[in-house]
């Protein structure tokens, strides 16, 4: 939109203070404008002051492309059921030709970083410099360059601390070029960014345990004791299909901030409840030297792996590692992402489970983030990520003027990534209330969902008005059972609850979908949105009933057809499989 065509600046000297060509006439770079501030610290967040010196960040700096529209354009051609390139996926090496940045962005955003010593050689750049990243950047570098005031934080409820400022600057001559810098201005604290099992017991405030529930609300149905693999393998039907890709294939499971799963915890989980499936292994992918310690296993690595692997075994799984790398999901987040799109070879299936409020970021830093999921779809990945555990929002989601707003989960509300929301019981099916749903306040509704919404928003009416944004796009896009558990976890049997589980079950059944496409010399499912609302909800299970409360508010309700509770319902493997042909 606001692209400087350099082609086109009839005076040299402009050309020069533009696009950096000349060197005696570079732009005056400390002539800076302020690219993101928030008006105070963040809620629940307090400075310790400056960070200790020494300390060091990775900085990341994304760059506009180009062919501003050609990622987006590209991914829903190649997602979209019936177009000539559909499934027609790019490598790495046709993704970078769609994002490179114009060459005189790359001159103008080196030539700056050149100007306070930081040399070419310390830069490294992914997709044709679309991003650059400086590893190790001082904070007091960091400051000079972004005109930043960096400091520690500390999560008032959590104590973990982050370095962050609370807004930061460009020189005007780039702001035209840079869509976003990070870690600048985003305030995420883990409480809120992982799907935090919750065990039986935690059952206070919006947390109603199903037993809770009004009796009235919800039709007769089957309870379950407990959820296993066997039970959900019934469910959704994937019993009496056999995987037949050996190696080709592959589910990813994602893990941050040293969430590790423990194979003999994996093995002791088959033996008790899949037990032809006792050889059931996966592959530890250690991300930018994050580590890896299978003697510390976590209750979120081991349940996601656990759940993927009993839906999908034999089908071979990695586990992604970022270790206890650097501080912070943001960064653990943009590592990996850096990590896996700079692979010639990427996994078909990828399942996570961390997401953060949407409205603690940058919403040019959110775009960010959200184009390097497209990257992925393009790329032929089907991405699954779950909506959170928080129903509509956590506690009152009172803003800082004391109006009320639903908080829907990043990055979930990137509208390239399938987003899995919780259910439970049985005949019927019914909504579990943590299912996290609502509409984005950064990115819009996206055509694929149009019609679906929109027929929700009829029955909703102006119910909640101005507690979320009609316009924004709306999550889930898909559920699957979220209470009672079993996992094992340092040999013990244990119940588990979250919508981290639906989603690795959710990629579990992916997975055979794209097994049985590659066993008969198709592509992958890739991107699955279009297809899942044009044609492969039909393969689903609709949830009509039970709602998602939050914010101090009942949240939405699960109707007939799609909904931010359960999306557009649950898989059923056979019928799904009956929507690829
Ligand atoms: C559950 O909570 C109750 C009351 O808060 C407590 O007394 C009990 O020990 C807890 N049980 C477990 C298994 O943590
Ligand atoms: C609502 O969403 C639209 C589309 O994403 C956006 O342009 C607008 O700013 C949002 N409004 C609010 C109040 O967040």
């Amino acid at each position: 939109m606001h692209y400087y065509h350099c082609t086109f600046v009839l005076s040299v000297l402009a050309v020069s203070l533009l696009c950096g060509l000349g060197k005696p006439l570079s732009p005056p770079w400390d002539i800076m404008y302020m690219k993101h501030s928030w008006n105070a610290v963040p809620r629940n967040w307090e400075s310790l002051g400056r960070p200790p010196t020494g300390t060091t960040i990775d900085l990341y700096i994304s760059l506009k492309s180009q062919r501003e529209n050609a990622l987006v354009d590209t991914l829903y051609e190649v997602s979209e059921p019936g177009h000539p390139r559909y499934r027609a996926y790019l490598t790495k090496e046709q993704v970078a030709e769609l994002v490179v940045p114009r060459p005189e962005t790359l001159k103008l955003v080196n030539s700056w970083l050149e100007h306070h010593g930081i040399s070419s050689s310390s830069i490294s750049m992914t997709h044709g410099g679309n991003t650059l990243m400086l590893k190790g950047v001082s904070v007091t570098q960091a400051n000079t360059l972004l005109g930043a005031s960096y400091q520690l934080y500390r999560h008032v409820e959590s104590g973990e601390t982050i370095v962050r400022t609370v807004g930061y600057s460009l020189p005007v001559a780039l702001h035209w070029h840079v869509l976003t810098v990070a870690p600048t201005t985003s305030f995420v604290s883990s409480r809120t960014q992982w799907q935090t099992p919750r065990t039986q017991n935690h059952s206070e405030g919006a947390m109603k345990s199903t037993s809770g529930e009004p009796a009235t609300m919800l039709s007769s149905r089957a309870k379950v004791d407990f959820v296993t693999p066997s039970f959900l393998r019934w469910l959704y039907d994937t019993e009496t299909y056999a995987p037949n890709t050996q190696g080709e294939n592959v589910l990813g499971v994602v893990g941050f901030l040293g969430d590790y799963p423990s194979p003999t915890d994996l093995t002791a989980f088959m033996q008790e409840y899949r037990s032809e499936a006792s050889d059931a292994t996966f592959t530890v992918v250690d991300v930018n030297r994050g580590g890896y310690d299978p003697t510390h296993p976590s209750e979120e690595a081991n349940m996601d792996i656990q759940y993927a692997e009993a839906m999908a075994y034999p089908i071979p799984h990695i586990f992604y590692s970022t270790g206890q790398g650097p501080s912070g999901t943001e960064e653990h987040l943009m590592s990996w992402l850096n990590y896996i799109l700079d692979q010639e070879n990427v996994p078909q299936t990828i399942s996570i489970s961390y997401n953060y409020e949407e409205l603690a970021l940058e919403r040019e830093y959110a775009i960010y983030v959200c184009d390097q999921f497209a990257k992925l779809g393009v790329r032929g990945v089907s991405v699954l990520l779950s909506s959170g555990n928080d129903g509509v929002g956590e506690g009152t989601c009172q803003k800082d003027d004391g109006t009320v707003r639903f908080r829907p989960t990043f990055p979930g509300t990137c509208p390239y990534i399938t987003v899995v929301g919780g259910t439970t019981d049985y005949e019927p099916e019914v909504a579990a209330d943590l299912s996290g749903g609502g509409f984005s306040d950064y990115f819009k509704r996206p055509r694929y969902q149009e019609e679906a919404v929109t027929t929700f928003f009829q029955d909703l009416g102006n119910r909640y008005e101005g507690l979320y944004n009609a316009s924004g796009r709306g999550i889930p896009d898909i559920a699957a059972q979220a209470l009672r558990f079993r996992i094992f976890l340092n040999g013990n049997d244990q119940e588990e609850r979250g919508t981290s589980i639906a989603t690795a079950v959710v990629a579990g059944i992916i997975s055979l979908l794209n097994d049985w496409l590659i066993m008969t010399g198709q592509e992958p499912l890739g991107f699955l949105n279009p297809w899942l609302y044009g044609r492969g909800f039909r393969g689903l299970n609709d949830i009509t009933e039970g709602s998602n409360p939050g914010c101090g508010t009942d949240g939405f309700s699960a109707i007939a057809g799609w909904d931010p509770v359960t999306g557009l319902g649950t898989p059923n493997f056979r019928n799904m499989l009956e929507q690829l042909f």
